[in-house]
């Protein structure tokens, strides 16, 4: 197991957004999230990282165990510096090119030179097919092409596991799969990843297993047929024949 949550909980005010929830991810598990908006998706990925404090619950991560409520700081950390997170609107440096965003991290969280930090970052740029845009500014490139880029960013850093929050939910219908093709690519190498997406596609085709979330819960987990042919809950069944796509 890579990674274990257990009874993460998480209010804001009255808001029990999160109500315990048990999450267990392996190594190079693909793990998708779906669920209807404000359902607490962003939450639970922004908790893992400590972006926001959980009230309560545990994290076994490698091999830590971490009470969520009260991380100290060589924790946390130590958790950022193994995990990436990908958001909807990409979170580029706007005064850096393509190839200096991706490099920062090597340079400033890795302490690695500016010449071995340039070389990686190359070659991460040319994974994504990018190569050619190293020297261009966040408005000279797409939002697609701004979205590999944060991907690239992300993964160059070589995370035990990768948060996507909605990666594709912000771009023009034609740029997603472009995106989505890069989660493959991945997906395929054995990257760990959490994806939060409305891409029922792309769940159904790489996840390993997908969760459906519903008001602060998972109410089911299971392989991509499981829930896509055969969910069990009621709410599952109602939030997938409410969503307008073929999956
Ligand atoms: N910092 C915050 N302060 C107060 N309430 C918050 C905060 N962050 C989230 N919430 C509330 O938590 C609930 C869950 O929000 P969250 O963003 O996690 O939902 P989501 O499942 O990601 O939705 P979407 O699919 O629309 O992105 C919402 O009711 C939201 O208003
Ligand atoms: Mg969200």
């Amino acid at each position: 197991m890579l990674l274990e949550l257990k009874q993460l909980k998480k209010q804001f005010k009255e808001n029990h957004v999160l109500k315990g929830i048990d999450l267990s991810v392996n190594k190079g598990e693909v793990i998708v999230i779906i669920g209807p908006s404000g359902s607490g998706k962003t939450t639970l990925l922004r908790n893992i990282n400590f972006l926001e404090t959980a009230d309560s619950g545990t994290m076994a991560f490698r091999d830590q165990q971490i009470d969520l409520s009260r991380p100290t700081k060589e924790q946390i950390l130590w958790v950022r510096r193994h995990t990436a997170m990908v958001f909807q609107n990409y979170n580029l440096f706007k005064n850096k090119t393509a190839l200096e965003n991706i490099s920062e991290g090597l340079v400033f969280g890795q302490g690695k030179s500016k010449l071995e930090a340039d070389e990686l970052a190359e070659k991460a740029l040319d994974q994504v097919g990018l190569l050619d845009k190293k020297g261009f500014y966040p408005s000279q490139l797409s939002g697609g092409q701004q979205q590999r880029i944060g991907i690239a960013r992300a993964t160059v850093l070589n995370p035990d596991i990768v948060l996507f929050d909605e990666p594709t939910s912000a771009l023009d219908p034609e740029l997603v799969g472009t995106v989505l093709h890069d989660m493959k690519q991945l997906a395929d190498q054995g990257q760990t990843m959490i994806v939060v997406t409305h891409q029922m596609s792309f769940a159904r085709n790489v996840a390993s297993r997908v969760a459906f979330f519903a008001d602060g819960e998972i109410l089911e987990t299971g392989r991509p047929d499981e829930i896509f042919d055969h969910p069990q809950h009621e709410r599952t069944q109602q939030f997938l024949s409410a969503i307008a796509e073929d999956y």
